[in-house]
């Protein structure tokens, strides 16, 4: 057994654990124990048979251990790295575009309204609620241009103990629709009034994201601005990239000096090793190069890529650039807020690649599931905290249970915990997720409602 002191035990659980580790995408600990320390982290990971000697290092009585059942396993929380809050609004619908005229008909319109802070409220709680019974303990937001909302999400994120990066998105170009954009001077202002304004809570578990919208949204000012913001305070950095040919063309007419739609962020001091950029679909060998040098990160959008027609990602191509690589939702390109169905998507993508070129080497289920946990927490650079079990690491994890009275699909096979996996993650739903914590929280089940009334 490995174990740290960190703080006293608070929680002993016995029973099935699944992670991933940078050398094997599946490891499966049978009848482990795991200890949480008081400040929510993994203490100790040991066997099941060393119960005594660990019980008694840290002087916990074995009746205190809480025993999962034969059907239930532990999985690290799902680490969703691409979701935009506001489009919850309108997921769903609307997927019968392509990319620009979508962001035109659909998305700009609806964003523009969240200057209006009930709307936020009703919409940011339903995401944040959703995403965690989901089991997304880690969100990677987007939210509107509009400081006083985007605050709300991360005041609304740290009450019910999700975490998350948020990110005030910034746009000083929008032909499209004008009335939703702001000069470059708002735009700078306002973020970093929004970087200070957030860490003035010092929410434990939610942190500033810089956030241009896309290089079509920003002008090289802006873009140049942002990227000072984000190296004088250190902060992450989000976008999207190369998701659309049309989008692709554009911006080679916009920044004809660049060398790369890559180039236009690298210039702009936007490509560090905490970044993470949405989609990548058409980024030449060279540019995923320009990814692996500077540590900058992709986020894997399938179901946004198949309902916008955007493109298709070649993610063995990206893994053997040795780019970090997480997945994502992309709420509202991608329709659904579920990290199952992204993995599912992930899945299907890859199979279809291997059925067009045979020697196109398709991902397997244990790939995927590293992705959605481990290669999340390496995306987001926060893979000292989160993404697995080891100790050390903040307990962020589902409590999966594959026999659930009256779920819509009967899971359940008495066998190995692999297929309980396998079973879950192509069967499954948030029926199946009957707990989930966050740095050692419970927070799904909710507790009362009313305790989690986000003030105005
Ligand atoms: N590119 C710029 N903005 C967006 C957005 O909101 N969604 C997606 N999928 N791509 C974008
Ligand atoms: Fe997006």
């Amino acid at each position: 057994a490995t174990s740290s002191r960190a703080g006293g035990l608070e929680r002993v659980f016995r029973g099935t654990f699944i992670h991933s580790t940078p050398d094997a995408a599946l490891q499966i600990l049978e009848d482990a124990l795991l200890g949480v320390d008081s400040v929510g982290k993994i203490a100790f990971v040991g066997k099941g048979t060393e119960l005594d000697a660990l019980t008694q290092d840290f002087g916990f009585s074995p009746a205190e251990i809480l025993h999962l059942g034969p059907h239930e396993f532990f999985m690290p929380g799902l680490v969703d790295t691409h979701i935009h809050a506001p489009q919850y609004s309108y997921a769903g619908t609307g997927l019968d575009m392509p990319l620009l005229e979508w962001l035109k008909t659909y998305t700009f319109p609806a964003e523009s309204c969240f200057h209006d802070l009930d709307l936020a409220r009703r919409v940011y709680t339903q995401v944040v609620r959703r995403t965690l019974k989901n089991g997304t303990t880690t969100a990677c937001y987007f939210a509107t241009i509009h400081t006083d909302a985007s605050l709300l999400l991360c005041q609304i994120t740290d009450v019910f103990g999700q975490r998350g990066l948020v990110g005030k998105v910034c746009m000083d170009r929008n032909d499209s629709l004008p009335r939703y954009s702001e000069t470059s001077q708002e735009s700078q202002a306002e973020t970093c009034r929004f970087i200070e304004e957030l860490l003035n809570k010092q929410y434990p578990l939610v942190k500033p994201v810089v956030t241009p919208r896309f290089a079509l949204s920003c002008t090289g000012a802006l873009l140049g601005q942002l990227g000072a913001i984000a190296k004088k305070n250190n902060l992450h950095i989000q976008s999207h990239i190369s998701e659309n040919p049309e989008e692709v063309k554009l911006v080679k007419e916009l920044f004809p000096e660049a060398e790369s739609y890559t180039d236009v962020y690298h210039r702009h001091n936007l490509l560090t090793d905490k970044t993470v950029m949405a989609h990548g679909c058409y980024l030449t060998d060279q540019e995923l190069d320009l990814f692996h040098e500077t540590g900058a990160a992709l986020s894997h959008c399938p179901n946004s890529n198949i309902s916008l027609r955007s493109g298709v990602l070649n993610v063995r191509n990206v893994l053997r650039h040795k780019v970090k690589l997480g997945l994502g939702t992309d709420v509202a390109g991608g329709y659904s807020s579920s990290m199952l169905d992204t993995m599912r998507r992930t899945l299907d993508v890859s199979k279809i690649l291997g059925t067009l070129d045979p020697d196109y080497h398709s991902l397997t289920m244990e790939e995927v599931f590293r992705l959605a946990t481990l290669g999340g927490s390496q995306a987001l650079s926060m893979d000292q905290q989160i993404g697995n079990f080891e100790v050390g690491k903040d307990f962020d994890a589902l409590r999966v249970n594959v026999k659930v009275p009256d779920g819509p699909v009967d899971l359940f096979q008495r066998d190995q915990p692999k297929v309980l996996l396998e079973k879950f993650l192509n069967l499954g739903d948030d029926w199946n997720i009957v707990e989930v914590f966050v740095a050692g929280r419970k927070v799904v089940p909710f507790s009362d409602p009313s305790n989690l009334a986000v003030q105005s």
